[in-house]
């Protein structure tokens, strides 16, 4: 594999000590294109540097820039001890104890420990929530009306994840499902924009981000409480007695601070990536009547391969997450024929990849037939992200999309017509669909 419009190809036996190509523009200039205008501007330097360069942004500094797959793989297989997780991340926002926070074996330890919960038989046990929650969810949609689908989707997909954590329903778990949109909603503007030194105000993004933070904590502070006291803590399921009942290797327990960030994040990571994605999928299938003919009648017929390669292909060409990054550990990082130096960030563009002709022909086009044969494989498709910090929660993401499409074609009939795409909004993190993924459905009788 080779990087177009580089001098170098990107394999060399000996690293060559030059900086990738470098963008030549004001660091604010270059701020500003990353900032609200990522996709463009990385369309932009890729056409004119090639699939490795050099940017310089605010919060992040210098950091070099990969979308060739060649590259990616080094990215993704580095070890920990290579590269940390970028500074500032989304571990800003979820609190010191989130495994976003986390890098070497503490970061190792805790996906240890969530893994199973996401996993294997795990996956199984939730499909009856997941089915519960969509006819829940769906019960009072408008018929024959157009309605955006993405606050139901992203509604389906929080109380599911918060039955999987706490367990059990009830009205803290209800008053969870009314503040967390607005925590996620700000939270994603400013996670990686760190509060200025010795900010005190209560007002501003940051006071009313404190804010709506305080109120999560009061809640599951609640519920932790409530688990401590709960004689049958052994034997339940859920991931908040998971957490409670560990204990690191010196005997030690996880402080109820650490829980709640880590129950936060898996809230904040769980939901609104995966409603987002549902959102697309139902955006793409108002477009694609072929498509949706073909899954409907697969449903019926009870098969699931085409709906699995649509749930692929919607994550290849809308991608939720576009970018993951890190952060050079060790003295160097020899990255192709290139050496990255210490502290430097290294950001592996996933949106970039999933539109290379050259892996995905034409890929502009919505095709699920593509992955009807071959399952997607890293570091091509990389929706997840790859390597060390791979999403923990790609295996269940996937279940619980291929339940609530399943159990919306059982019980719907999407209408089709010609409406121009839905453009794709970013919201800090998440690039989701600019009019909420609207559509329009009838009751199959
Ligand atoms: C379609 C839905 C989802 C997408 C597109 C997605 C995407 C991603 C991406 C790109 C990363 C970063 C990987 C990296 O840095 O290399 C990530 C990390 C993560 N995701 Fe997801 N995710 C989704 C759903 C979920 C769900 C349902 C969970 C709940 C368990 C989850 C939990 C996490 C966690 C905990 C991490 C951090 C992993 C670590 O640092 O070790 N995600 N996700």
């Amino acid at each position: 594999m080779t990087c177009p419009a580089m001098a170098n190809p990107c394999e060399t036996s000996t690293p060559n000590r030059l900086n990738p190509p470098l963008v030549r523009l004001p660091k604010l200039v270059q701020g500003v294109g990353f900032a609200f205008f990522q996709r463009k501007a990385m369309r932009h330097w890729i056409n004119r540097h090639g699939r490795i360069f050099e940017i310089n942004v605010p919060f992040f500094g210098r950091s070099v820039v990969v979308s060739d797959p060649a590259l990616v793989r080094s990215v993704c297989t580095a070890s920990t001890e290579q590269l940390i997780n970028v500074q500032p991340n989304v571990g800003n926002w979820f609190g010191p104890g989130s495994i976003f926070a986390l890098d070497g074996s503490r970061h190792r330890d805790r996906r240890r420990l969530l893994a199973p919960a996401f996993h294997g038989q795990r996956l199984k046990d939730y499909e009856t929530i997941t089915v519960d929650e969509t006819l829940r969810e769906s019960a009072n949609w408008p018929e024959n009306q157009e309605f955006r689908i993405f606050e139901p989707m992203n509604r389906i997909t929080l109380n599911v994840m918060l039955r999987i954590l706490f367990g059990a329903d009830g009205a803290e778990l209800e008053e969870l499902s009314e503040i967390v949109p607005s925590y996620m909603k700000l939270g994603q503007l400013m996670a990686f924009v760190p509060a200025p030194p010795r900010w005190t105000g209560r007002h501003g993004p940051w006071g009313k981000l404190d804010e709506v933070r305080k109120a999560l904590d009061r809640i599951v502070f609640t519920l932790i409480d409530r688990a401590e006291d709960d004689s049958r803590l052994g034997e339940r399921a859920d991931i908040l007695a998971l957490l409670l009942r560990t204990r690191r290797d010196d005997g030690t327990e996880m402080s109820r601070l650490d829980i709640c960030d880590e129950l936060l994040t898996l809230i904040g990571a769980g939901h609104e990536t995966t409603g987002t994605a549902l959102s697309w999928a139902f955006e793409r299938l108002r477009r694609h009547p072929d498509v949706l003919a073909e899954l409907v009648r697969e449903v019926d017929a009870g098969g699931s391969d085409l709906r699995r390669a649509t749930i692929f292909e919607v994550l290849r060409v809308r991608t939720v997450i576009d970018s993951v990054g890190r952060r050079v550990r060790a003295p160097n990082f020899d990255l192709g024929g290139w050496r990255v130096p210490h502290d430097r960030t290294v950001f592996v563009r996933i949106a970039d990849l999933h539109e290379n002709p050259e892996i995905f022909p034409h890929p502009e086009r919505f095709d699920p037939y593509r992955f009807r044969s071959t399952k997607p494989a890293a570091p091509a498709w990389l929706a997840f992200g790859g390597g060390a910090r791979r999403c923990l929660g790609a295996d269940f993401a996937i279940a619980e999309m291929d339940i609530v499409l399943r159990t919306v074609l059982q019980n719907f009939r999407i209408q089709t017509d010609a409406a121009a795409d839905e453009k794709s909004h970013f919201r800090g993190v998440a690039h989701v669909p600019k009019l909420g993924g609207r559509v329009v459905m009838n009751r199959r009788k």
